[in-house]
């Protein structure tokens, strides 16, 4: 049985099997999809047991990193709290977690994912493909249409945070927005800068351990919540 080979974009060896035209794997990407598949049914697992929610795994490449159960949970039920008029909208940048928690905590909160990963496409109109180098690149009529924004930008510089900001501006209804920032302890100041944010006592955690301190940032006095507002010097 002749077979040939073809190329496709993972750049994996995808063989046709002439005599029916089904594709087959080579024995390298048929070891990687058995090890794949073996993963997914751990997570699948690891979820009937804690009724976690299911994520993507993570791609290191685009600086993914997700948030730990309680981070996401805790981050999510302060949004929540945050939506208590029926007209609330929830912009949910970069973090997709926040935003697979939240629908699950709170099903009634409208709230739209902005990601780079089109895997996220997954969750239909409410996705919004973004890439935080073209940061107003974005439907006009949602100019200034969301009063809770939360934004994990993927990295830790001055120019991300910079365009970040530019979307958080863009999406928030000026002058009464709640914002949520989760970043580096290393933009502190920036974020302060930038966009009037302080840190709270909270401290995100991430399921893959991380070797820099992240913080969550607001433009709004949590009061009790999140470990409240950490005071000035
Ligand atoms: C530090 S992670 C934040 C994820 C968050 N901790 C969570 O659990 O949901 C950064 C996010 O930025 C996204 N990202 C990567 N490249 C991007 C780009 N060019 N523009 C916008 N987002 C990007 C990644 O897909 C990832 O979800």
């Amino acid at each position: 049985m002749e077979e040939r080979k073809l190329d496709n974009s993972n750049n994996d060896e995808v063989e046709v099997n002439e005599e029916d035209d089904r594709p087959m794997l080579s024995s390298q990407a048929l070891a990687a999809l058995q090890e794949f598949l073996a993963e997914q049914n751990q997570t699948t697992e690891n979820d009937t047991e804690s009724h976690t929610v299911a994520l993507v795994s993570e791609d290191w490449r685009l600086s993914q990193f997700w948030y730990d159960d309680v981070t996401a949970e805790t981050v999510a039920e302060e949004v929540v709290s945050l939506c208590r008029d029926s007209d609330s909208r929830v912009a949910c940048i970069a973090c997709p977690t926040l935003y697979a928690y939240l629908k699950k905590i709170g099903p009634d909160v409208s709230a739209k994912i902005l990601e780079y990963d089109m895997r996220f496409e997954q969750y239909g109109s409410d996705f919004l493909f973004y890439d935080y180098n073209k940061p107003e690149d974005l439907p006009l009529e949602l100019k200034h249409g969301f009063n809770v924004v939360v934004a994990d930008p993927p990295y830790l510089s001055k120019e991300c945070l910079e365009k970040v900001t530019q979307t958080v501006s863009f999406l928030a209804k000026p002058g009464d927005s709640k914002l949520l920032l989760l970043t580096g302890e290393v933009q502190k100041e920036r974020a302060a800068n930038l966009l009037g944010l302080r840190p709270c006592g909270f401290r995100p955690q991430h399921s893959s351990k991380l070797g820099n301190e992240f913080r969550l940032f607001t433009n709004y006095d949590p009061g009790t919540r999140l470990g409240g507002w950490e005071q000035e010097n």
